[in-house]
């Protein structure tokens, strides 16, 4: 009689494993940009050939636009397996205690897509991903965006055009150094909320890609934008480590495959996307470009220059040593 119970019990516990199989295993993949971006659309990517190729055995669950978390929260959260999956600004590692990360920061460091991709693929790009071991997080791979331009409510031609103006950046000492020598006031600010400083004033103008500025309406509440290329964005896609190394062997090979093949869209899309938004933003009428004279762009260099000097302490003088020599940059 005995018997009976223990079967049952045996089929309830097989039953309930094949439905805990059955469930899929849910991937939160949380950042702060647009869907019509280039990390907007490799997330997307990602999320689509994830699916398909696990035959639904994973969902990827995308939260854009500072949805879920905003800058500030979502290193945190991924830390604590509250998501499992972000792809944070290559700026944004000095909180988390990885300034080296900064150097991607410094400007004019980067001439062109083909000199990142030297220090993205190259000895400094592992190097970063590896300092990550050690605060519970797996760096994936690197996603591009693009070179930065500068606005601002007035016309910023040299220099003394920044004097005293409050400008918007992210949370990097090294943006902070270049501010300053700019002679402008940093101000560190969630991405989330910067359309709305600009709009009331809070700060002045700010920096971003363009694909950043035309998706977040920046050309609504800033009158002027200079293409200045004076620095780059990017990201690291970067996940929960033990979450990531805690997925089934055959999964986890499936998944970094798709990680593989998105990573190449994104980086393929990414030059695409900022020359498309920068065309949306002109045909706005509502932001007047600037283009730099080169004796206004050599002014610009003279004075961001002795930004990789001051950081070198703190992002690492061999660090901006190798990443000179991958990409052949002359001081
Ligand atoms: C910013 O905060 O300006 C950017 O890092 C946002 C992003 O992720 O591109």
């Amino acid at each position: 009689m005995r018997i009976i119970p223990a079967l049952l019990a045996g089929a309830v516990a097989l039953s309930l494993s094949i439905a805990a199989q059955a469930q899929p295993i849910i991937i939160k993949f949380s950042h702060v940009v647009a869907v019509d971006t280039p990390k907007g659309k490799a997330a997307e990517r990602f999320k689509q050939l994830a699916e398909e190729r696990t035959k639904g055995r994973v969902k990827v669950e995308v939260y854009p636009n500072s949805q879920l978390y905003k800058d500030g929260e979502e290193m945190e959260a991924l830390q604590l397996g509250s998501v499992q999956l972000l792809a944070p600004s290559l700026a944004k590692f000095g909180p988390l205690g990885v300034r080296e990360f900064e150097v991607f920061d410094l400007p004019y460091i980067f001439d062109s897509y083909a000199d990142l991709h030297k220090v993205t693929d190259g000895a400094v790009g592992k190097m970063l991903f590896d300092k990550l071991g050690s605060k519970g997080i797996v760096g994936l791979a690197y996603w591009d965006n693009g070179f930065k331009v500068m606005s601002a409510n007035k016309p910023l031609r040299t220099p003394a055009d920044f004097k005293g103006l409050k400008l918007r950046i992210q949370s990097s000492k090294v943006l902070e150094a270049q501010m300053r020598a700019l002679g402008a006031i940093p101000q560190v600010m969630a991405f989330s909320e910067v359309y709305q400083a600009l709009q009331t004033g809070v700060v002045d103008g700010t920096e971003n890609p363009p694909s950043n500025f035309y998706t977040q309406k920046m050309f609504e509440v800033q009158k002027y934008l200079t293409l200045s290329d004076h620095g780059y964005i990017g990201y690291a896609v970067i996940a929960n480590k033990k979450f990531w190394s805690g997925l089934p062997a055959d999964i986890r090979a499936t998944l970094e495959g798709a990680m593989k093949d998105a990573t190449k869209y994104a980086n393929d899309i990414a030059k695409d996307e900022n020359d498309k938004a920068l065309a949306e933003v002109k045909k706005t009428g509502k932001t007047e470009f600037i283009t730099l004279t080169p004796e206004q762009k050599a002014e610009w260099k003279k004075a961001l220059m002795p930004v990789h000097r001051e950081m070198e302490s703190r992002i690492g003088k061999d660090i901006i040593q190798t990443v000179y020599k991958e990409t052949g940059f002359k001081p």
